[in-house]
């Protein structure tokens, strides 16, 4: 069983999936790799699209995809998004509206030019004060930011949770950042992040392939202990 708290399997709502016959076989490549529970996370831009559309725009696109898969053999699909970060984003009113599933996690898309002290502030303040706990997508990606290492050191500190692409471990370029985040200790989750089978395609099979070579069996069983943990917490089912 895998979890998967990343992806871009709605048709027609951002750059993922184009229609649902894509959902679809994005959904098939998923199962056939183990994964039996994803969450659905288009792109959402605080500062442009209007939170109301979008929700009724997103939950018509995956009803219907739901209504598609109800009796195939394909992964249990749930809703959430993806939040692009900006400064004062805490202070959004209906934030919770955009959290995964209807809990209290958020999957929180870094900015590359605001990783420094007020988005570390904000982290904690949208952890500890608002409860709602967010979720660092891709946080690889930033590597070559101003402030990415000092970033690391403040997850580390303050148990932020991340999230790292399948994908980048099949990607030579980002194996120096991966080992050194392996060695902080900072990876909380691996997720797809797939977009479409051309683009990202869902890699868990070949990403816990070298996790498990590179880094051993004990580490690969404990993301997969972390994904299960958070899936019972998300969904509510399995406890
Ligand atoms: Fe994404």
């Amino acid at each position: 069983m895998f979890f998967d708290i990343h992806s871009h399997i709605l048709g027609g709502v951002d750059d993922g999936a184009k229609d649902l016959d894509e959902s679809i076989e994005l959904l098939k490549d998923m199962y056939s790799q183990g994964i039996t529970d994803v969450i659905a996370t288009p792109h959402f831009y605080p500062q442009t699209d209007v939170l109301e559309d979008f929700i009724t725009t997103v939950n018509s696109k995956f009803c219907e995809l739901e209504n598609t898969i109800k009796t195939k053999n394909l992964p249990n699909i749930y809703l959430g998004c993806e939040v692009f970060y900006y400064s004062g984003i805490s202070k959004a009113s209906e934030l919770e509206k955009l959290a995964l599933n209807g809990s209290n996690y958020i999957l929180l898309e870094p900015s590359f030019s605001l990783l420094g002290k007020g988005f570390q502030k904000e982290l904690l303040y949208l952890r500890d004060t608002l409860g709602i706990t967010p979720i660092l997508a891709h946080i690889e990606r930033y590597h070559r930011e101003k402030g990415f290492k000092e970033l690391v050191t403040f997850i580390k500190e303050n148990n932020i949770l991340t999230q790292v692409n399948a994908s980048s471990f099949t990607n030579r370029h980002y194996s120096r950042t991966l080992k050194k985040l392996i060695k902080e200790n900072v990876i909380s989750f691996i997720a797809t992040d797939t977009h479409s089978k051309d683009h990202r395609p869902p890699l868990l099979n070949e990403a816990f392939m070298i996790i498990e070579k590179k880094f051993g069996i004990d580490y690969k069983q404990k993301l997969l202990k972390n994904s299960e943990e958070l899936f019972k917490k998300i969904t509510g089912k399995g406890n």
